[in-house]
């Protein structure tokens, strides 16, 4: 399969639905491109006028085994045919069991767990927030600039990572400061990514733990192990190591995000695992359901310990969704050494096309989770201009791509892509690169 372009974009059928949507819809909608997604196959998106496209973002990292998987189509059609939905909160099915279980086999450093399911990612922040909260009897949160955590009056309190989508929503919870999270790309010269990492984490130290915050305060540090929303930004060991340290010491909980970062998208099921280093709590959802909303709390069993009737959640743990989860996390447990090999593939790719185009100043991230930071090669600031021309270049061209941070392009493609896509996805973005960058006429 390769991407095909057939009438102007988007067309005919396109332009109406997006006029009905323009007519009716929050104007706080972001709606990228012009895109309306038909139906997908694999690695593939056709619009509703029949073009197709390579799509390397999955939905914000969602779509995790493709489109229209057999395996999870399958688990989801048997599902639908037995029950929808029962309330997990007050009672049982198999397959809320079985995807807890499931769960909490993931990440051994952290020990015997328990699961809490949710709908989406804010949720579980939401919840994770109060579980620390219920566990530890403390109120103080920390968490990162540049830190993406959700939209909702909690997870927004923690995240600091467009202004925009704070401004005109505070006062948030009180309680909660930020720290820095260490740019190895920017770091001082003749520092190493290491002393980087531990430099954050003596900022902390001196600076908030002196001066703003007790951590005898804090219930728990939010973290993203890779920020994604942020840019894609890759920490160093030692700082995920020092924040460890740091709650160890403190008693504290750590908190892992891994909203993005989870079900396979490094090579390794979680982040924490392709780290080494296990948290106190995991949160996990976007990928989990290959696109059905489903999330969770994962937690060390001596952590959740939050008593029946304290937290619950009507549609977590939907059965559909949980049918679609299980079927994902099957896919996905077999196919984590083709993502590392693959995201490989992609990444050498990526910084040979920085060889010819000097506006790519840095390629990094593990497996599918892989950022192409542009930047002014001289000054080495952001471009953000440059980043929603390539978005619109490439999509016009059959290549679905989206930005983050500042003027990050990110690769997050369905986890099932293989070489021949990753070819298609190198060879149009080195087209679009050179003619965003060729002087106009
Ligand atoms: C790291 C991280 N945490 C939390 C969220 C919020 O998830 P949701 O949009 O499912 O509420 C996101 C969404 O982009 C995210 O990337």
């Amino acid at each position: 399969m390769r991407p095909l372009i057939k009438t102007e974009l988007p067309g005919p059928r396109g332009k109406a639905i997006i006029a009905q949507d323009e007519s009716c819809t929050s104007p706080s909608y972001i709606k990228e491109y012009p895109l309306v997604a038909d139906r997908g196959q694999g690695c593939f998106i056709d619009d509703v006028d029949g073009n197709r496209f390579l799509d390397m973002m999955a939905g914000i990292a969602v779509s995790s085994t493709g489109y229209a998987h057999p395996h999870v189509m399958g688990a989801v059609r048997e599902s639908l045919e037995k029950v929808w939905h029962i309330c997990g909160t007050d009672f049982y099915t198999e397959s809320f069991s079985r995807l807890c279980t499931k769960l909490s086999g993931y990440v051994p450093g952290m020990g015997k767990k328990r699961v809490f399911l949710t709908n989406s990612g804010t949720e579980a922040i939401e919840g994770a927030i109060k579980l620390a909260r219920f566990h530890t009897k403390r109120k103080g949160l920390m968490s990162f600039y540049g830190g993406f955590h959700g939209r909702t009056m909690g997870a927004l309190s923690l995240t600091a990572s467009k202004i925009r989508q704070r401004e005109h929503f505070g006062p948030f919870l009180p309680g909660v400061v930020h720290a820095e999270y260490p740019d190895v790309l920017r770091r001082p010269a003749g520092m190493t990514p290491e002393e980087c990492g531990l430099e954050a984490i003596r900022k902390i130290e001196n600076q908030l733990f002196n001066r703003v915050v007790s951590p005898d305060e804090l219930a728990a540090i939010f973290v993203e192990p890779i920020q994604g929303e942020g840019g894609y930004v890759v920490p160093p060991k030692s700082f995920l190591k020092g924040l460890r340290g740091l709650c160890d010491r403190h008693g504290i909980m750590l908190v892992f995000d891994e909203v993005q970062s989870g079900v396979g998208r490094t090579g390794e099921m979680y982040a924490a695992d392709y780290f080494d280093i296990a948290p106190d709590i995991l949160l996990t959802a976007k990928g989990l359901g290959s696109g059905l909303p489903i999330g969770a709390i994962i937690a060390r069993e001596e952590v959740m310990d939050w008593t029946r009737g304290s937290h619950g959640s009507t549609f977590g743990g939907n059965n559909v969704s949980c049918a679609a989860a299980i079927a994902t996390l099957e896919v996905v447990e077999k196919i984590l050494p083709d993502i590392r090999k693959n995201g490989e593939l992609l990444t050498v790719g990526l910084k040979k096309l920085a060889e010819r185009h000097p506006c790519i100043i840095d390629v990094r991230g593990p497996g599918f989770m892989v950022g192409m930071e542009l930047a002014d090669p001289i000054t080495r600031q952001p471009v953000p201009n440059l980043m929603a021309q390539l978005e619109q270049m490439a999509f016009r061209e059959g290549l679905l791509l989206l930005g983050c941070g500042a003027s990050t392009i990110r690769f997050a493609p369905p986890l099932i892509c293989g070489p021949h896509e990753i070819a298609i996805a190198l060879e149009i973005l080195d087209r679009c690169l050179a003619r965003c960058l060729a002087p106009s006429s």
